[in-house]
């Protein structure tokens, strides 16, 4: 057991939490999907009609989110006692969660929780700012990417799977739009932290990303 702590960060569908639970599996590490925090407090904004941080982070307090694992090992989120594993990932989520993950006080709720989970010992953490902001102390800090092209396909594929209505085209402008929101914004954008090392997965499956980053992070607890 390894007291580490891994950050993943990167754009739309380059990997991360894939990666980051296998990884977690193998190294008995926590796994913790910032994305899946942001998408559960945006879906929670969206039902409820809120428009004002302040009120959804009220709603969010009153519906705490948390994880499972269902018979088949597939992460579940919660709001409270309701399973929004799937909703979450539906497309009025997804168009609307880099318009409310922007709301510096909802950054705020969410990174204080985050990092709260993170004191509790070995973690892999994926998201946007998890190198730059949530534990920019982190031992070691991975930034993943991918074309354009290989992320909407394998988001297609992903949605395809999950049976959520899926366009490949669509999915290129609306991971593009996504990216670009999520590196422009003012609090937290996404961005490369400068010790994080940088690993283009184009053409690379997922075994590959795996070794690479635990042969990284075995280095460090030699
Ligand atoms: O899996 P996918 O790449 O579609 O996105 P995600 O990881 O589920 O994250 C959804 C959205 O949450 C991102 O597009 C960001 O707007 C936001 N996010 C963030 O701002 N900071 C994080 N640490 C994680 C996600
Ligand atoms: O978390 P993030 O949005 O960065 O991406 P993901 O949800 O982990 O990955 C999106 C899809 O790409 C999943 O279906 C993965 O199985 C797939 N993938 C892949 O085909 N090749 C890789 N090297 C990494 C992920």
């Amino acid at each position: 057991m390894t007291d580490i702590r891994i950050a993943i960060d990167g754009p739309a569908s380059s990997g991360k939490s894939t990666v980051a639970k296998i990884i977690a599996q193998d190294m008995g590490l926590i796994y913790l999907d910032t994305g899946a925090m942001y998408r559960a407090v945006t879906y929670l904004a969206l039902n409820n009609s809120l428009d004002k941080e302040e009120d959804i982070i009220e709603l969010a307090q009153e519906n705490p989110i948390s994880f499972g694992i269902d018979s088949d090992g597939k992460q579940l989120v919660y709001l409270g006692e309701v399973d929004v594993s799937g909703a979450i990932r539906q497309k009025d989520v997804t168009s609307n969660v880099s318009r409310i993950s922007a709301m510096p006080k909802i950054r705020e709720y969410l990174v204080d929780a985050q990092r709260f989970i993170a004191s509790h010992g070995g973690i892999v953490m994926d998201g946007r700012d998890i190198g730059t902001v949530v534990l920019p102390d982190a031992e070691l800090k991975i930034f993943l990417v991918a074309s354009v092209d290989e992320r909407a396909e394998r988001r297609h594929k992903q949605n395809q799977e999950m049976n959520i209505e899926s366009d490949l085209e669509i999915l290129k402008v609306e991971i593009a739009e996504r990216d670009y929101k999520d590196s422009t914004r003012k609090t937290s954008p996404l961005v490369q932290a400068e010790d994080a090392i940088y690993l283009d997965t184009t053409g690379m499956s997922i075994n590959e990303v795996v070794n690479f980053i635990e042969d990284k992070a075995k280095d460090l607890i030699k």
